[in-house]
């Protein structure tokens, strides 16, 4: 397909493309093998020597497709669908980094890839250093090592909502010969396209906005196909040497620009199985064809109710990167100039029972361990999602203990507001 075409046609008629006599709309192969009739025909994509499907732990038609919605969405040159978001950052960055080797991360990022970075890779032999991602060029350099294989941030953190300068993430990456991965769950390429910015790798949780009304757990990698692994060969020498699981092929070698979400594929999914269902990923396409509707409404409601809590007197404070008065509104501007997310932060006067008092009394917002879906929904990070995280951590991650977590949702605005209006007054 015509990947030049426009984010919202892409939405619509991305990835599947049926040909005559085909299913118009993305048929689900609920199967988990493929049929050939040699023995060698089937040799052959063992060895990567032809691309065809045979097992759907490695690959699957519909998936697939999704796949490469996804991929045209954010402009890269190719993706994978995992069965989560914490499976897509996990191989993200395990598909370049071994044990001994080091990455720089912002400490702004969603708690579970937080835990996942900090405590699970460490495990692995994998160690990272968190770095406030505000600090200077200079600050953020200094935590690089020789063996540095990669520096990770999220476009729009959660919970904290600040918001990435991705082109100084970018240019530090690349002064030290290693790719910038973004997560931009919360953006979604609709109002975000982290590659346009110098961004390598982008990641998602497709379980929030892409999916958008709550049904899958799932995840995606994109790769820009920009980074060029061989300039730095001694660094990454999964992609640049010799596989030893795939008969001496050489990822770089034989598949160019294709060489990480090849390797990705071919050899983590291969051994690590964490495969989307395609169910799943059929779901997901579902959400994606209105993805180009939901997220402008998403933005719209969230600015209208950023506005008002900030101008409520029983609210301390609130954190819209919409908001002009916010901290991240001209980085927003700059990178989101069309809205960022349905996600508000806030505190209210008084103490963290306060908050809960408050979020007991929602009537039509309710409390759920989710966010980013067509539903209003509430969270205290704080007692849910991060519970795991020392204050000092929360503080670190930009997560006030008094934090609420507001994720707007597409409902009309009058309403979201007017039950926030009742529970405030209780
Ligand atoms: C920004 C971000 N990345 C990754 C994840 C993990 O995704 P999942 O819950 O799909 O595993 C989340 C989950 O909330 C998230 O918000």
């Amino acid at each position: 397909m015509n990947n030049s075409l426009k984010p919202e046609t892409l939405c619509v008629q991305g990835g599947w493309q049926p040909k005559k006599g085909d299913p118009r709309v993305l048929p689900i192969y609920q199967s988990t093998t493929f049929k050939y009739d040699t023995s060698e025909q089937m040799a052959k994509l063992f060895d990567l020597e032809e691309s065809g499907y045979f097992y759907t732990r490695l690959q699957n038609p519909t998936n697939d497709a999704v796949a490469a919605k996804i991929a045209a969405l954010e402009g890269g040159v190719g993706a994978m669908l995992t069965s989560s978001g914490q499976a897509a950052n996990f191989y993200a960055v395990f598909n370049i980094c071994q044990a001994g080797d080091h990455m720089v991360c912002s400490s702004t990022i969603y708690g579970g890839t937080f835990n996942l970075f900090g405590v699970t890779m460490k495990k692995l032999g994998i160690e990272v250093t968190f770095i406030e991602p505000d600090a200077s060029e200079e600050e953020i350099s200094a935590a690089f090592r020789p063996n540095t294989k990669a520096l990770f941030g999220e476009t729009l953190a959660n919970p904290g909502m600040s918001v990435l300068d991705i082109e100084k993430f970018a240019r530090i990456a690349h002064s030290h010969g290693v790719p910038l991965i973004v997560d931009n769950t919360f953006a979604t390429p609709i109002n975000c396209r982290p590659f346009e910015w110098g961004a390598d790798i982008v990641t998602h949780s497709t379980t929030k906005y892409m999916d958008g009304h709550a049904t899958c757990v799932g995840g995606a990698i994109v790769d820009s196909g920009n980074f060029d692994w061989d300039a730095y060969a001694d660094k990454f020498p999964g992609l640049t040497q010799p596989d030893e699981s795939y008969h001496g092929l050489t990822y770089t070698k034989a598949f160019g620009k294709m060489a990480y979400i090849t390797k990705a594929t071919a050899q983590l999914m291969r051994d690590l199985g964490s495969i989307q269902a395609p169910m799943n990923a059929f779901l997901l396409n579902l959400g994606l064809e209105t993805l180009h509707l939901r997220m402008p409404q998403h933005c719209k409601n969230a600015q209208q109710v950023a506005e008002w809590l900030e101008a409520n007197n029983q609210v301390a404070w609130v954190n819209y990167p919409g908001l002009k008065s916010n901290k991240y509104y001209e980085l927003a501007q700059k990178y989101m100039p069309n809205g960022t997310c349905g996600v508000i932060a806030f505190g209210l006067k008084g103490n963290r029972e306060d908050a809960i008092r408050f979020m007991d009394n929602l009537k039509m917002i309710c409390i759920v361990t989710h966010v980013a879906d067509a539903r209003t929904c509430v969270l205290h990070p704080a007692s849910h999602t991060h519970r795991q995280l020392t204050d000092e951590q929360l503080m670190e991650a930009g997560v006030a203990p008094d934090l609420i977590r507001l994720s707007v949702g597409i409902e009309n605005v009058n309403d979201i507001i007017t039950d926030i209006k009742q529970a405030l007054a209780k």
